[in-house]
C-alpha cells in the first residue's frame, strides 16, 4: 500500500474509533492499540507532509495562538428563543395555545406535533461543513456576525472534522458547546492540585474555553457538544420535521442528545417537562430547561419569527433555583486535610426542590469579598446536586446599629487564629486561599474526615460506616487510624451509643467485605493531599503495585500522566512520613489486599525522564522513529545539546552536536548502543 491509501486508511480507522469513543461513549479499541494508530499516522503525516489535510485526526491541536478572532458573517442569522417565565405546566399550554392561534386552528383540529429538548447551558455554535469537511466554526454573537473560533472548536473531540458519508456542498449544524460536570469536577481537582486557578462553573468553563486565543489552552479544557438545529444547507435534502433533522445529523455523525422525544399537544409537552425534571439531577450536565419545537419544518415556515425570537419555539424553565433567606450563624467546619471552611447557617428555605439550611462560604477570601455576616440576608443557589452556595448579600437589608445608616450590627468574618475543634495553629501560606489546621491526625476533625474519606464510596466503600458513627469511634477513642477499624470486635461496636447487636454485626461484615479492593481505591482511600480519584487511578496504572508508588522519587512520580511537581512532591512527602507507612503496613497485615497489575513499560523504563538528543543518520531508525521509542518509554527528546542531556544518540554525519557532547561529557551512544539501552 502507497503512504497516501495507508494515511487515508488510517485516518478512517482513527475517526471510527473517535466516534465509537467520544459520540457513543462506547470504546471499541483499548488505548495503546489507539495510540499506536494515531502514532503511525503522525509519522507518516511528518514524512509527507503533503499529505496532511485539516480534517486529519491529528490536525485536532497544534494550531498557533491567535492575536484576535476574526468576525464571521452568518448566511443565516442565529435567532435566540422565547422563554417561557410560568414554570408550570400552564407555561407549556399558553405557547401550545399561541401556536395554535397563529395557525388558526381550531379546538376541533388535531394536536400539533413538537419536537422537545433539553436547553443546554453553554455556548451556542455553528459548524460549517463544506463536503463533508468541517471549515469553520463561530460563536453566535449578536445573532447577524460572530467570532471565527475554528481552532478551539476542533480540540473538541465530539465535534466531527469529517461527516460519515455525507458530504453536501453546504451543511451548517448549530448546537451548543458544554462542559459536562464531571469533566468540569476533574478539571479542577487538576488544577487545584497544581496550585492553579479553577473555574467558577461548567458555563463559564465552557465559555472561557472556546474564547482562549491558544489552541493549546483551549485543549486542556474537556468540552462537549450536542447538535439541534442548522443554519444554511446547499444540496442536502430536507427532511419533513425536526425530528428527522437530528436524527440525519446523528447519522452523520454528530453527537445529538438522547434525552428529546416527538409528542403531542400541551399534554405532550408537559411529560416531558415533568420527565425531565425527575431525570435532571442525574444528568452530567447542567441544563437551563427544556426546548419545545414545532415538529413540522413547513409549519416552521408557516409561523416565521417576530425580532430575533421564533414563533415555533420556547425555553420552558424550571422553579428558581435561588432563594432569599437570612444568616443564622457563621460556623467553620475542619475538614479532612485541615481545610477550615466557614459555612453559613441559615434560616431554612426551599430551593430547586430542597430545604437548604446551610451553604459554603468556601474560604476568608470568598467570605470577606461577598461581605457575609450574620444577620445579612443574602441570595443562596443550588446548581445540580453541588453544595449550597451564597451568591451575594442584600446589602440593603443588613442589620444596622441604628436607623441612622451608621455601623453595621455585626463585623466582618474573620478567621480564628487557632483550629476551633482542636486549638492549633492556623496557617494560610502565602499564595493559598484556604487556611488549614496545622493539628494533623492529632485534630480529632482531621482524623474524623480522614476516617470518612477512608470509608466512603469511591473508596474503600464500607456500607453503614458514616458521620454519626466515625463521630462516636473517634470521640470514644476506639479509632485512631483507618488501621483501628480492622481490628474492631462485636463487643466495642454494640457497645456504642444506640447501636443495636445487629447494625454492628452489618458494619463488621463491611468492614471485613472492604478488605478486597483495587490498588487505585486503596490509593484513593489514604487520603494523600492534592491526590483524587483520577490521580489514584493514573498512579495504579502506571506502577502496578503498591510499593512501586511508595518507593518512586518524585522524578519518576511526574511520569505519571498528569502528575506535576506539585502532586508528587505530596506523594512522595506523604510516604515519607513513618506514621503513614506503618497505618499502610498495619492494613496490609490485617489482610486488606487488591490485585497487583502489570506496571505500564514507562515505570519499568530504564531511561524515564532522561533526556535525548538525536543528531546525524541512524543506520536502520529514521529519527521519528527513535523519537517515538525514547517518548514512549517516558524519555524526552529536545533539539539541542546542554549540560541536562542524558545521551546523544548520533549517526552519520553528525555535526555540531556531536563537538558539543563531548565538549560537554555527554554520553553518546550509536545505535546498537541505543537499542542495548532501551532494552536493559
Ligand atoms: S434552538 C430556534 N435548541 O439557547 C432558535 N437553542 O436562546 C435557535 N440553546 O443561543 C436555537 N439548547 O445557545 C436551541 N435545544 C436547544 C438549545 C438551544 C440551548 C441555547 C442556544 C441559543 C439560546 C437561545
Amino acid at each position: 500500500m502507497d503512504a497516501a491509501a495507508r494515511v487515508a486508511a488510517l485516518r478512517r480507522e482513527i475517526e471510527r474509533h473517535n466516534h465509537a469513543y467520544y459520540v457513543l461513549d462506547a470504546p471499541t479499541i483499548p488505548d495503546a492499540e489507539y495510540d499506536r494508530l494515531f502514532r503511525e499516522l503522525q509519522a507518516l503525516e511528518t514524512e509527507y507532509p503533503q499529505l496532511i489535510r485539516t480534517d486529519s485526526p491529528t490536525q485536532r491541536v497544534g494550531a498557533k495562538p491567535l492575536s484576535e478572532f476574526f468576525p464571521v458573517r452568518h448566511a443565516v442569522p442565529m435567532l435566540s428563543i422565547r422563554t417561557e417565565t410560568d414554570t408550570e405546566p400552564t407555561g407549556a399550554r399558553a405557547f401550545d395555545a399561541r401556536v395554535r392561534r397563529e395557525l388558526g386552528l381550531s379546538e376541533a383540529d388535531a394536536a400539533i406535533e413538537y419536537a422537545a429538548e433539553l436547553k443546554f447551558d453553554g455556548l451556542a455554535i455553528n459548524l460549517r461543513y463544506e463536503h463533508g469537511v468541517l471549515v469553520q466554526a463561530a460563536t453566535r454573537g449578536d445573532g447577524e456576525t460572530g467570532e471565527d473560533v475554528t481552532q478551539n472548536i476542533r480540540t473538541v473531540h465530539r465535534i466531527p472534522l469529517r461527516l460519515h458519508d455525507c458530504a453536501p456542498p453546504v451543511l451548517e449544524v448549530r448546537g451548543e458547546v458544554f462542559m459536562s460536570r464531571p469533566d468540569f469536577e476533574r478539571y479542577n481537582e487538576k488544577q487545584r492540585a497544581q496550585g492553579r486557578a479553577t473555574l467558577v462553573n461548567p458555563r463559564n468553563g465552557a465559555a472561557g474555553s472556546i474564547r482562549q486565543l491558544d489552541p493549546a489552552m483551549a485543549a486542556e479544557r474537556p468540552l462537549s457538544f450536542y447538535a439541534y438545529g442548522l443554519g444554511e444547507t446547499r444540496g442536502w435534502e430536507l427532511p419533513a420535521t425536526h425530528g428527522a433533522v437530528l436524527d440525519a445529523l446523528a447519522a452523520c455523525g454528530l453527537p445529538v442528545c438522547e434525552h428529546r422525544a416527538v409528542v403531542q399537544g400541551a399534554d405532550g409537552l408537559i411529560g416531558f417537562h415533568a420527565r425531565i425534571r425527575e431525570a435532571r439531577d442525574a444528568l452530567p450536565f447542567d441544563i437551563d430547561g427544556v426546548v419545545y419545537k414545532v415538529n413540522s419544518l413547513a409549519l416552521q415556515q408557516q409561523l416565521g419569527f417576530v425580532t430575533r425570537e421564533p414563533r415555533w419555539a420556547v425555553a420552558h424553565k424550571y422553579p428558581a433555583e435561588e432563594a432569599l433567606t437570612t444568616v443564622e450563624a457563621i460556623e467553620l467546619q475542619v475538614g479532612r486535610t485541615g481545610a477550615i471552611t466557614p459555612v453559613a447557617r441559615l434560616a431554612p428555605v426551599f430551593v430547586g426542590g430542597v430545604t437548604v439550611t446551610n451553604a459554603t462560604l468556601h474560604n476568608e477570601g470568598e467570605a470577606r469579598r461577598k461581605d457575609v455576616r450574620i444577620g445579612d440576608t443574602v441570595i443562596v443557589r443550588r446548581a445540580g446536586d453541588v453544595i449550597p452556595e451564597v451568591v451575594s448579600v442584600v446589602m440593603e437589608r443588613r442589620p444596622m446599629k441604628d436607623l441612622f445608616g451608621g455601623e453595621p450590627l455585626h463585623p466582618p468574618f474573620a478567621l480564628p487564629k487557632t483550629c476551633p475543634v482542636c486549638r492549633s495553629a492556623v496557617e494560610r501560606p502565602e499564595d493559598e486561599a484556604i487556611a488549614r489546621c496545622t493539628g494533623g491526625l492529632f485534630c480529632p476533625a482531621q482524623r474524623k474526615g480522614a476516617l470518612l474519606h477512608f470509608a466512603s464510596r469511591r473508596a474503600m466503600d464500607i456500607e453503614g460506616l458514616g458521620d454519626k458513627l466515625v463521630e462516636q469511634l473517634v470521640d470514644n477513642a476506639i479509632v485512631k487510624t483507618p488501621a483501628d477499624l480492622y481490628k474492631l470486635g462485636l463487643l466495642a461496636m454494640a457497645n456504642l451509643e444506640r447501636m443495636a447487636e445487629k447494625s454492628a454485626g452489618n458494619i463488621l461484615a463491611a468492614i471485613e467485605k472492604s478488605k478486597t479492593t483495587t490498588l487505585a481505591r486503596f490509593i484513593f482511600a489514604l487520603g494523600i493531599r492534592n491526590v483524587g480519584e483520577a490521580t489514584a487511578k493514573d498512579l495504579a496504572r502506571h506502577f502496578g503495585n503498591l510499593d512501586a508508588v511508595m518507593n518512586a522519587d518524585v522524578d519518576r512520580l511526574q511520569q505519571v500522566p498528569d502528575v506535576g511537581p506539585i502532586v508528587a512532591a505530596s506523594i512522595a512527602r506523604f510516604f515519607a512520613e513513618p506514621h503513614n507507612v506503618e497505618v499502610i503496613e498495619q492494613l496490609r497485615a490485617a489482610g486488606v489486599n487488591w490485585p497487583d497489575g502489570a506496571p505500564s513499560a514507562v515505570a519499568n523504563s530504564p531511561i524515564a525522564g532522561k533526556t535525548f538528543v538525536l543528531t546525524g543518520t541512524l543506520p536502520t531508525l529514521t529519527r521519528d522513529e527513535a523519537k517515538d521509542m525514547i517518548e514512549a518509554l517516558g524519555g524526552k527528546v529536545a533539539g539541542s545539546v546542554s549540560k541536562k542531556t542524558d545521551y546523544v544518540v548520533a549517526g552519520a554525519e553528525a555535526g555540531s552536536k556531536l563537538d558539543k557532547a563531548q565538549a560537554l561529557g555527554v554520553s553518546i551512544l550509536d545505535e546498537t548502543q541505543f537499542r542495548e539501552l532501551i532494552l536493559s
